[in-house]
């Protein structure tokens, strides 16, 4: 664990240069779905920690954490979620609530090459149904404002569960900064006290286009949530790739840049973890997974607060983000 820990610290001031190097490594953690579904009900039904080393017998893995019924998000125990903060990511279970089957089963219904959901015209560059350049994915992609207009309504309703979702997220994380409450809102931009952005998408790949299925990056914004279907995501760790497993009924979680920017100054910050997903060529049965983004509005401010409530910096999230694109290597 310490190791892990001290790779993440070391990523934790840099977030420059999203390097698109490195070949994948075997990773210690790597844990099967069937060895997941035997230990991880246990260790989510106790109170305490499984040790100083993060292990399963012989197996460790990303931290796992639940959200309460008072939609607060709780960790195995403070050591579990502060490795989670400096990794930048952690397994979630799915709330019962969350209607994951029917979410998944129309991502499915959109790989039909006759689904009208592919005829969704582009709002700009990041939303509507889009190919990505370079990349093997292909999404549908839409913001909360769209959802009514665009999805079935039961769709809209998960994504307005997964707004719960990421909002229990990222009051956890001001909980934990030491942050004021009352700067919560002004320091995320809304999101905090629910507003902001938030982008649900659904996404697969094109087998045939010999690409990543999607290249190294962090992510801009808040938080992300990810629920896959199949191998393919893996995390950057001490200058390796290393395979984040499928663990059953347990969604992907991953901080952003923006959530970032905005604990640099507090007690606990977080990391944005550079991720990728491995090429699809050929795979069968296709990957497709459902993409949740909390996201600052584009036009929005972020500001950084210490635990005094001081001010200690500012970025537009249109500087931010540009700055950002501008230490992307490709
Ligand atoms: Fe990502």
């Amino acid at each position: 664990m310490d190791t892990y820990r001290s790779i993440a610290r070391r990523q934790t001031p840099t977030h420059t240069g999203i390097e698109v190097t490195g070949s994948a490594g075997s990773w210690g953690f790597i844990v099967s779905p069937l060895l997941a579904s035997i230990y991880c009900p246990r260790l989510l039904s106790t109170n305490g920690c499984w040790g100083n080393t993060l292990q399963m017998g012989s197996v460790e893995r990303l931290p796992i954490a639940q959200i309460t019924d008072s939609n607060q998000l709780t960790f195995e125990c403070a050591k579990t979620q502060g490795l989670a903060w400096d990794l930048g990511v952690f397994y979630l279970k799915a709330p019962d609530s969350l209607n994951l089957a029917g979410a998944r089963q129309f991502g499915r219904e959109i790989l039909d090459p006759q689904s009208p959901f592919r005829d969704i015209s582009q709002y700009g560059e990041l939303e509507g149904f889009i190919s990505l350049e370079n990349n093997q994915q292909t999404k549908l992609a839409l913001r909360r404002h769209r959802w009514d207009e665009h999805y079935p309504a039961e769709i809209a309703n998960f994504g307005r569960e997964l707004d719960l979702v990421g909002m229990a997220i990222i009051q956890e994380v001001f909980r934990q900064s030491g942050i004021p409450e009352p700067l919560w809102g002004e320091a995320s931009g809304g999101y905090a006290t629910g507003e902001g952005t938030a982008f649900l998408n659904f996404v697969h790949y094109d087998t045939q286009q010999p690409d990543f299925g999607l290249r190294p990056h962090t992510d801009y914004g808040f938080v992300t949530i990810l629920d896959a279907t199949a191998p393919g995501l893996q995390i950057k760790l001490d200058g390796e790739f290393v395979d984040v497993p499928v663990i059953t009924d347990h969604l992907v979680i991953n901080f952003g840049e923006a959530l970032n920017f905005i604990t640099q100054h507090s007690e606990q910050s977080v990391s944005a973890i550079v991720h990728r997903v491995t090429s699809q060529i050929a795979s069968d049965p296709m990957r497709h997974g459902i993409v949740y983004f909390a996201n600052p509005d584009l036009e929005g401010e972020l500001k950084q607060f210490n635990t005094e409530g001081a001010e200690m910096g500012s970025s537009s999230v249109t500087d931010l983000f540009a700055r950002l694109e501008k230490d992307l290597t490709t």
